[in-house]
């Protein structure tokens, strides 16, 4: 019999479970944490439905008007816990330089000891108890189609039904992933808790959380723990902590690459398509980019979403990098999505979502900033107060918090490529990269060779945003789009994607292009000077030029850019002059720019690969030649 008992707690395994080492681990988290019951997430629709029930009866969701938005959900957090936590973030392996001078560090006895043995000085574990009084959910889930060869299973073991259903959205999660474990499978354990346990008779808040926070993966043993925050990226452990920190590891041992990126398909009208992976800062345009709705003058172009967030990049046999998105489902930025902004995201959250602190409008929808032109005259905003545009204007209250999130399925996006969720992936043909900048950075750039491509990725610079506690729209170097979710050295990191592009390179193959953008740039009114979003395809469509080698560039400081006569205008009123603002290249700018990848190099020095500081010193002698 597969029941174990523990003193006062049925570990409740289901007859399907055979994996002995797996349920042996949970009776060792279930009695460290004295988690006060165990159940095993079978993953299907009744059992979604009667956990997101259960948070309604305890407070944590609120059932949306079922005509206007059927079967989703509204649950608003505790105030302090509504991002990622950067600075409580910790990559624990054995040496500190693995780690690299970009990650918090701390030698993986201590923080063993920390979370989970107890310190020398009789401090108790944090995780100890830590789930007195909460059911203990086994989440099994699979990043990537489920039994495929690329795919990666990891089990999280959380005492938060909110994390529970977010994974079934997120990810392919519960008793096939089992079944595809079988006795002795691998998987990458995953322990959370909110940190909030409860006394005998002691009422439940509805958004447990603790001030205590600590989010840590031990990379040589492929461990995440993570403890006090229920939200978002910090508790859904498969996304940021294993499908990027974990999985970046296993890609440079392994050789391939877990990358911050969306994929997306293009098609031309004669049904000529190509595959594009782009990296962008949180909150930075992956999700908006991956749905985009070409504009009227590209008729008959159509653009597919592959993934939206992450991407797992393999070199194929053909000499050619393939990508898939581990991901189910998109944990997306709310606030800026509109009908116009991005159509198909719009369409997507018509059921079965999952809204997390946007507002609730009074005939039970939601409403975020700029979801409409004119808000609602009255709304109850993400922290339960009232809410009107005259103390909107009055307090400046938000009625969704900046980093306010949707979680829905893919399979509700009308956009949804046919090869979303094929184990093969799709070929890549070009890299982009682009962060958020209100200066210096042109709109578009093409890198003249792999080496200064992966110079601009490692360079790149942007605007922080909410997606992160801490200030915001402050400038600091975010390479790769990757700064939050490195798992080891990023100079290592900088030497891997060197090597892999060598590796294709020696076998003859075409390697991808490199593209760096920014949709962010503002003017002197403070405006952003380009339009973004559906326009973006009108850069889009000069890479693909550029691929197909018929488009115009001309050379410069540091890479190739379009003339303003090499990007299509039609039905779009964008003069010289504002392509100018968009695209001018500023010598003083450039000079202090240069200073900052300087800094980022000495930052960055064990291990820097020679190649960067050699492609620095060539843009630094154009520059001063110009
Ligand atoms: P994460 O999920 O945090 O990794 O973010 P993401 O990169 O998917 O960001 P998302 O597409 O959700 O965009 C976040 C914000 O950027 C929203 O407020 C958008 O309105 C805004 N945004 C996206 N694309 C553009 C664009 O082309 N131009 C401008 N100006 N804003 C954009
Ligand atoms: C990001 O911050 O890049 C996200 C959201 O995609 S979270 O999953 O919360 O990290
Ligand atoms: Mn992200």
């Amino acid at each position: 019999m597969n029941q174990p008992v523990m003193e006062g707690l049925r570990l409740n395994v289901p007859a399907y479970v055979k994996h002995q080492r797996l349920i042996a681990w949970v009776a060792e988290i279930a009695a460290l944490t004295e988690a006060h019951e165990v159940y095993w997430c079978d993953g299907s629709q009744a059992e979604y439905d009667r956990l997101c029930e259960q948070l309604v009866a305890a407070g944590t969701f609120k059932r949306l008007n079922p005509v206007k938005r059927p079967n989703s959900f509204l649950a608003c957090s505790d105030p302090s816990d509504v991002a990622r936590v950067e600075d409580r973030t910790y990559i624990c392996s054995a040496k500190k330089e693995d780690a690299g001078p970009t990650n918090n560090w701390m030698d993986p006895a201590e923080m063993r000891a920390l979370l989970q043995t107890g310190q020398k000085d009789g401090t108790p574990a944090l995780f100890k108890g830590s789930m007195k009084g909460r059911t203990l959910y086994v989440v099994p889930f699979s990043m990537g189609p489920i039994g495929s060869p690329i795919a990666h299973i990891g089990v999280e073991l959380s005492d938060s039904p909110y994390v529970a259903v977010n994974m079934r959205i997120m990810t392919r999660m519960g008793r096939a992933v089992l079944d595809v474990l079988g006795a002795d499978g691998t998987f990458v354990p995953c322990v959370h808790t909110v940190g909030a346990p409860l006394e005998a008779g002691q009422a439940d808040v509805k958004w447990p959380c603790n001030k205590t926070k600590y989010i840590v993966h031990y990379p040589e043993t492929r461990e995440i723990w993570s403890y006090g925050s229920g939200y978002g990226g910090n508790a859904l452990l498969g996304k940021k902590c294993f499908a990027l920190r974990i999985a970046s590891t296993m890609g440079r041992d392994q050789g391939w690459l877990a990358e911050h990126m969306l994929i997306l398909g293009v098609t031309s009208p004669e049904g000529k398509k190509y595959h594009f992976a782009a990296a962008f800062p949180s909150a930075c345009g992956k999700t908006n980019f991956s749905m985009l709705i070409p504009p009227k003058a590209f008729d008959g172009w159509k653009v597919t979403t592959i993934g939206d967030d992450i991407a797992w990049i393999k070199p194929h046999a053909d000499g050619r990098l393939y990508a898939i998105n581990p991901e189910a489902g998109y944990f997306g930025v709310a606030p800026g999505t509109n009908t116009l902004t991005n159509y198909n995201c719009m369409a997507s959250l018509h059921s079965n979502v999952i809204f997390t602190n946007v507002a609730l409008t009074d005939d039970g929808d939601v409403w975020w900033e700029s979801m409409s032109d004119t808000p609602p005259a009255h709304l109850i905003d993400w922290q339960g107060n009232d809410w009107t545009p005259e103390i909107a204007k009055q307090t400046g209250a938000k009625a969704a918090h900046p980093n306010a999130r949707f979680t829905v399925s893919a399979v509700n996006n009308p956009a949804l490529d046919a090869d979303w969720d094929n184990p093969a992936g799709v070929p890549i043909d070009a890299f982009i990269f682009g962060g958020r900048r209100s200066t210096t950075v042109p709109l578009v750039t093409e890198a003249r060779d792999w080496v200064e491509g992966v110079y601009m990725a490692a360079t790149m610079g942007s605007e922080t945003t909410a997606a992160a506690a801490g200030q915001q729209g402050v400038v600091r170097r975010d390479p790769f789009a990757m700064l939050p979710f490195m798992g080891y050295n990023m100079a290592d990191y900088f030497q891997h994607w060197l090597d892999l592009g060598k590796k294709l390179a020696d076998s003859g193959a075409t390697l991808p292009k490199i593209y760096c953008v920014n949709w962010f740039r503002k003017g002197a009114d403070g405006k952003f000077v380009w339009p973004g979003y559906g326009e973006n395809m009108r850069v889009l469509k000069w890479m693909l030029d550029r691929i197909e080698n018929k488009g115009h560039g001309e050379e410069h400081v540091f890479g190739v850019t379009p003339s303003y006569a090499d990007i299509n205008w039609s039905g779009l009123d964008f003069s010289q002059e504002q392509f100018n603002t968009a695209t001018a290249i500023d010598k003083a700018a450039w000079t202090t720019e240069l200073g900052l990848h300087k800094e980022l190099f000495q930052q960055l020095a064990y291990h820097l690969p020679a190649e960067l500081p050699a492609t620095m010193s060539k843009i630094e002698q154009r520059l001063a030649a110009e």
